[in-house]
């Protein structure tokens, strides 16, 4: 057993702070990394502050992280895929059944029993698993994904949350040349679906609060920005959209999004607010459009996402900060003041 340091919180109104956690010793699938980069997903914040209670209450002491980029520094004797000094990534899974037909179809994110990166029960150690504000993790080889090489890592590690869970629906939906995709929420998530449904062809439409944010739309690949507060700009879409992406973190009118569906139009959910949402039916009725949800994304379709980065030379648009800089940077989220995603590089933690 290793010990590590890592930051953590101890209850729903406690700031994080540096902690020491343990990682087990490699098992002989396992691969041990050295954590390099630590993308900053919203989630982490709704989960350390006890936000999602009623769904995924927090176990304390709490170390999110789930957007991992390192370093193998070594592996278990039956790990194939890794070797010591190869670069590694891990999202948001660190296990599953692996026998369900979820699992087998490699659609992990679905299996009724995953072990997800963080706040999970433990099946090696017992207690609850600890995230990637940490300096090193061991995961099963199966959960394990390859970096291309030619990517940046501090702006390679979001692709592990916020990358997938992007690029996962707009596949499902089949997004490519000739569609028009909405984003609501230009933030981590929603940056990356500009990225990945401009890269598909699509004609892209964002939607945001922050009319600060306009120009950097544009030049993430987006057509048009409209600011959502403006009702006159909302009308001009009325009934036009094949498909939009709601990635906002909190409380707003979902209504305002699925009257610019056309018909048959869908909207996909992959913000997770705190309180439920009020959908109006009608909205829905006419034009027999469809609301749905989508969480992060399987194995396969996350490399599949990675390489599709390398080719494309996507990664997020990040602010590198220390660990040290964390409470704040959380406090910056809220006020929707990230560009656009925090980055935490851990080499930070090696001085505490
Ligand atoms: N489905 C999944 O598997 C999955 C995976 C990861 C994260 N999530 C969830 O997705 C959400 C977004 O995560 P993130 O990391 O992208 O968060 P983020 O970087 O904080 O971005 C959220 C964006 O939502 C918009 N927003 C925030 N508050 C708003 C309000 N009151 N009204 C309208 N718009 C508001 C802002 O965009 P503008 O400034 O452009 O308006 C903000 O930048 C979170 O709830 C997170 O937990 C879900
Ligand atoms: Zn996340
Ligand atoms: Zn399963």
């Amino acid at each position: 057993m290793n010990k590590t340091k890592a930051y953590g919180a101890t209850s729903a109104k406690s700031p994080l702070s540096p902690t020491t956690i343990t990682r087990r010793d490699p098992t002989e699938n396992d691969v041990q990394i050295e954590i390099l980069f630590c993308g900053m997903c919203h989630s982490d914040l709704h989960q350390v502050r006890n936000e999602w209670s009623d769904v995924m209450p927090t176990v304390y002491p709490c170390v999110p992280g789930h957007e991992i980029v390192g370093r193998v520094t070594k592996v278990g004797s039956a790990v194939t895929k890794f070797q010591a000094g190869d670069l590694a990534a891990v999202g948001c899974l660190v296990d599953s059944d692996r026998t369900c037909p979820e699992c087998q179809a490699g659609l992990e994110q679905f299996c009724p029993n995953p072990t997800l990166t963080y706040n999970f029960p433990d099946k090696h150690l017992g207690g609850v698993t600890y995230g990637g504000y940490s300096e090193s993790v061991v995961v099963d080889e199966r959960f394990v994904l390859r970096v291309p090489s030619n990517l940046d890592l501090a702006g390679a590690a979001p692709l592990l949350c916020a990358g997938i869970t992007t690029y996962s629906p707009m596949r499902h939906w089949c997004i490519s040349k000739g569609k028009k995709v909405g984003v609501v929420g230009l933030g981590g998530l929603g940056h990356m679906a500009v990225k990945f449904a401009d890269a598909l062809g699509a004609h892209v439409v964002v939607f945001t609060t922050s009319p600060n944010k306009k120009d950097d739309a544009l030049r993430l690949g987006a057509d048009e920005v409209v600011v959502s507060r403006n009702a006159n700009e909302m009308q001009k879409h009325a009934g036009s959209f094949d498909f939009i992406l709601d990635a906002v973190s909190a409380d707003h009118d979902i209504n305002a999004y699925i009257n610019l569906l056309r018909r048959d139009g869908n909207i996909t959910l992959v913000g997770a607010p705190e309180k439920p949402l009020q959908v109006a039916a009608f909205a829905l009725l006419f034009g027999r459009r469809s609301l749905s949800g989508s969480p992060i994304g399987g194995l396969p379709e996350t490399q599949e996402m990675l390489d599709f980065c390398g080719a494309h030379n996507i990664t997020a648009d990040v602010e590198v900060i220390p660990i040290q800089k964390t409470n704040e940077a959380y406090e910056r989220l809220l006020r929707q003041d990230v560009k656009y995603r925090f980055s935490i590089d851990m080499a930070s933690l090696k001085s505490e």
